[in-house]
């Protein structure tokens, strides 16, 4: 044989060990592939999973078993998973929507759930997304009167009352500078914040409608107008707990003190002891004597209650609670599962769709605070 031909044997055999490798090679990658994106889906499915189980304990008597919605807003909803990112639902979990009934679950705001814990239910959440039915959206209204409520709650402390301004922070509700600057320029601010300069960041604690409230409330001043919040014992309540679990101490004596001036006998009395342990700088008492009294509140009379219940609510739910056209009450998981304030609200709005209207205009509050207690008797 030639040496040429020789080596043209090798060059072949050469090229066809290299073929050989190549090919095995990319059978390797397929497969290492194939395997990556199999334990990508096995932990996705055992996130899930977690997530399931802490939806189920933490999230369905507000959101509804199968995210329909209830006390809180549908989550099982076309519109609002294709509208919001993963990262907007876990900053919306981990610090709650302040003055609202969705509480913080970060153990960083005094919540339950660590950070993983968050991401868990954030994927059993997003795993709705492909079978989500499309609700529409509820029509959201900015309402100043809501933004002065939370403004009182939240920016007061350093913005001063009305936004007068404080040594904190600049007066907002300057009519000129107002008229110099607008909406947006307004929502930027409060969105982002001016960490360096004092001013928190507000973005990642309020929602968005939140902001917007306040933008109604920013452009009442613009007018020249004073909006009044409406102060309610439960609001108040909520946010002092929500300023103390902000590591605000300041802030939460502010809505103690303004509690105090429309609260009265046993309430305004755990109210004075809360405040008490506040001046002492004891504000981990302080967060505990609160929760409590927020747990009870509002306190009713079971006696004047049950006059409330023959007369209201037996026809429908039967004189010891045993049932007819509504639920047995006697005992109910639903009253178990829902504080005094959330009865108060439920019984205001009643379930439309069901017998069971509201009683809103019928009741008043401490009517329904007596009626709830009653109910109590009931639950073991
Ligand atoms: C006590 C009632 C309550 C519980 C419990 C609760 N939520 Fe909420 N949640 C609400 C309310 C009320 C809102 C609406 C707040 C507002 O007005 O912006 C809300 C809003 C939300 C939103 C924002 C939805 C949107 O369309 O902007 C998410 C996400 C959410 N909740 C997730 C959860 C998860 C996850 C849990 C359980 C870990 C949970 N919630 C437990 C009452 C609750
Ligand atoms: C911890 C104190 C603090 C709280 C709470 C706070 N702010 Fe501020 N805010 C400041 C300070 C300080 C400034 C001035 C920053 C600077 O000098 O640029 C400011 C500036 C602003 C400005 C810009 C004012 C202007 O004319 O330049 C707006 C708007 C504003 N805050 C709105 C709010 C709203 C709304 C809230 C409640 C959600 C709030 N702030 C809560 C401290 C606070
Ligand atoms: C006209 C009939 C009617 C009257 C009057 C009525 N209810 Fe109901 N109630 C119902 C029905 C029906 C339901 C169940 C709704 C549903 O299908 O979810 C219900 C549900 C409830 C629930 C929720 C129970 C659960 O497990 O979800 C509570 C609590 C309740 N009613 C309390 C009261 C109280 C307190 C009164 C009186 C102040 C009252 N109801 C008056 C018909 C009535």
């Amino acid at each position: 044989m030639k040496p040429e031909a020789n080596y043209a044997r090798l060059t072949l055999i050469g090229l066809v060990l290299t073929l050989l490798v190549i090919i095995s090679l990319g059978i390797y990658w397929n497969a290492e592939e194939d395997r990556l994106a199999h334990a990508a889906r096995e932990f996705t499915n055992e996130r899930i999973s977690r997530g399931r189980t802490i939806y189920n304990e933490q999230c369905v008597s507000c959101h509804g078993a199968q995210g329909e919605g209830g006390v809180g807003p549908a989550l099982n909803n076309r519109t609002v998973l294709k509208n919001t990112l993963d990262s907007v639902f876990f900053s919306v979990i981990r610090s709650g929507v302040p003055s609202t009934q969705m509480p913080a679950w970060s153990v960083d705001f005094g919540g339950p759930l660590t950070d993983e814990d968050v991401r868990d239910v954030v994927a059993f959440i997003r795993a709705w997304e492909p079978t989500a039915p499309e609700i529409a959206p509820v029509v959201f209204t900015p309402d100043a009167a809501r933004g002065a409520l939370l403004f009182s709650g939240t920016c007061a402390v350093c913005h001063g009352e009305n936004g007068a301004g404080t040594d904190k922070a600049p007066k907002l509700n300057d009519v000129a500078r107002l008229n110099s600057l607008d909406d947006d320029w307004y929502r930027g601010v409060i969105r982002s914040g001016r960490p360096a300069k004092g001013m928190p960041t507000w973005g990642t604690v309020l929602s968005p409608n939140q902001v917007e409230d306040l933008i109604a409330l920013i452009d009442a001043w613009r007018e020249g107008a004073q909006v009044q919040p409406n102060f309610s014992i439960t609001n108040l309540l909520e946010n002092a707990i929500f300023s103390l679990g902000q590591d605000d101490p300041a802030s939460a004596a502010l809505q103690v003190e303004r509690a105090l001036t429309v609260a009265s006998g046993a309430s305004a009395e755990v109210l004075r002891n809360a405040a008490a342990q506040l001046a002492s700088g004891d504000n981990a008492g302080a967060l505990e004597t609160l929760t409590a009294l927020q747990e009870q509140w509002p306190m009713g009379d079971p006696t004047s209650g049950a006059a409330v219940y023959s007369t209201y609510c037996t026809p429908c739910h039967g004189s010891q609670g045993e049932g007819g056209i509504g639920v047995a009450l006697n005992p109910n998981p639903f009253v178990q599962a829902n504080t005094n304030a959330q009865m108060v609200e439920f019984l205001l709005a009643g379930r439309p769709g069901t017998a069971m209207a509201g009683f809103k205009g019928r009741l008043d509050e401490g009517q329904l605070a007596d009626v709830i207690a009653f109910l109590r008797l009931w639950q073991p």
